[in-house]
């Protein structure tokens, strides 16, 4: 694998399952994990061990069906949810723990309750608990972007010397810009001359609390990160984790701009979407990019025209790209003739320039009183003669 590769890391069965209303069973995770698998990410993380049976259970199983992406389970930093991670993982192919310890002053003094000098020898303990059952040990310094700097460094700098293969520095709270969060990333990799010598791996993790968490993965990407830590549709604490079919299809159609490959088969994007959205039983908002019902729609007549002419004009990748079946021109008040026109004639109606006019007078007046405009509602704009003129398209005779 070359240095350009971004590793995926998919935290939609740990991170994602975090989020009101998306908890999954067992089973529901397991037909993820298939999706995830399918879809080409290097890393599941299947869930938090010590948080409950359910989880643990769910890791476990996971671990048995899934062959090709590494597993990893979450744990703190405390023994017991260590030995809880190692148990969940005994019969992974390829078992990593991931263990996480606040670095900022706020969740230390607050939530933990320890200081500065208790954290660092929490961070180097645990980490050398862990590699005591497993090779792959990845360590996350929460809240890491509201953490004093050169702590920040310190504690990075003794999680590396106990032994972690991979630092993910997470934007918990969705507080960081791109040019900070690039900038962290730069910074650390500069003062630890280890993280790169040794082939240490760094992760990104964001989340959208400012909707930046996809731009700020991305500039992390391009300060060094080789890991990013996303999930499906975006889902997540609060506003979510940053979206892996949007970063995926960022680095894919702007390839120009990052240079970097992945593992990621764009094609399975759409359909892993509709996976989770069956599971959790909500599907992402229809303006959602990549995987949102109307990210391959078009409505304004201007926008229907030009993509007759040529789907470049309004489109940066094709439907096909990732996955979904075909751009649509959807009918509204916006459409214009050319647009009519086309979906009439798809559904077997030609008419000339006169009746096409007439027909695009009333189809206007009720797209002014009407927010769906189906097919049978454009037949019924249609004269009886016309009507009756009616051949059968191609598509309707296979
Ligand atoms: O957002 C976060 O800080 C996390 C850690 C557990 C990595 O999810
Ligand atoms: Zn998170």
């Amino acid at each position: 694998m070359t240095s350009n590769h971004v590793v995926f890391f998919d935290t939609t069965l740990r991170d994602g399952e975090q989020s009101p209303g998306c908890s999954m069973t067992t089973q529901e995770k397991l037909t993820m994990a298939h999706a995830l698998e399918d879809l080409g990410v290097d890393i599941i993380e299947a869930g938090f061990a010590m948080a409950s049976e359910g989880d643990f259970a769910a890791i476990a199983t996971i671990t048995q069906a899934i062959r090709k992406p590494r597993i990893a389970s979450l744990a703190r930093a405390k023994t017991e949810d260590i030995e809880m991670a190692a148990r969940s993982l005994q019969f992974a192919g390829r078992p990593r723990i991931h263990i996480f310890l606040a670095s900022s002053d706020l969740h230390l003094e607050y939530k933990l309750k320890i200081s500065r000098q208790e954290a660092l020898d929490l961070t180097a303990e645990s980490i050398r608990h862990a590699r005591t059952f497993v090779d792959d040990v990845e360590f996350s310094p929460e809240d890491a972007t509201r953490s004093d700097r050169d702590f920040l460094v310190e504690m990075v700098g003794i999680a590396v010397e106990a032994g972690a293969t991979t630092i993910n520095m997470p934007d918990t709270v969705g507080y960081s810009t791109p040019e900070e969060y690039g900038r962290m990333f730069a910074e650390v990799r500069e003062r630890i001359p280890a993280i790169d010598a040794q082939g240490i791996v760094l992760s990104s993790h964001c989340h959208d609390d400012l909707g930046l968490a996809v731009a700020n993965s991305l500039a992390a990407i391009q300060s060094g990160a080789r890991q990013v830590e996303c999930t499906i549709n975006g889902i997540g604490e609060r506003a979510g984790n940053a979206a892996l079919e949007e970063i995926a299809a960022a680095l894919f159609v702007r390839g120009d701009h990052y240079g970097r490959s992945t593992s990621i088969k764009l094609e399975k994007l759409y359909a892993t979407s509709q996976v989770l959205g069956q599971i959790i039983t909500f599907h992402p908002s229809p303006n959602k990019a990549i995987v949102g019902d109307n990210a391959f729609a078009h409505e304004s007549g201007i926008h229907q025209h030009g993509m007759l002419a040529n789907p470049l004009c309004y489109e940066i990748m094709t439907p096909a790209l990732v996955g979904v079946a075909k751009t649509s021109l959807v009918l509204g008040k916006h459409s214009g003739r050319a647009a009519l026109r086309n979906r009439l004639e798809q559904l077997g109606f030609a008419l000339d320039r006169e009746e096409l006019q007439q027909t695009y007078y009333r189809f206007v007046a009720l797209a002014d009183r009407k927010k769906n405009i189906y097919d049978q509602d454009l037949i019924g704009l249609l004269p009886d003669q016309i009507r009756e003129r009616r051949h059968v398209p191609v598509a309707e005779l296979d």
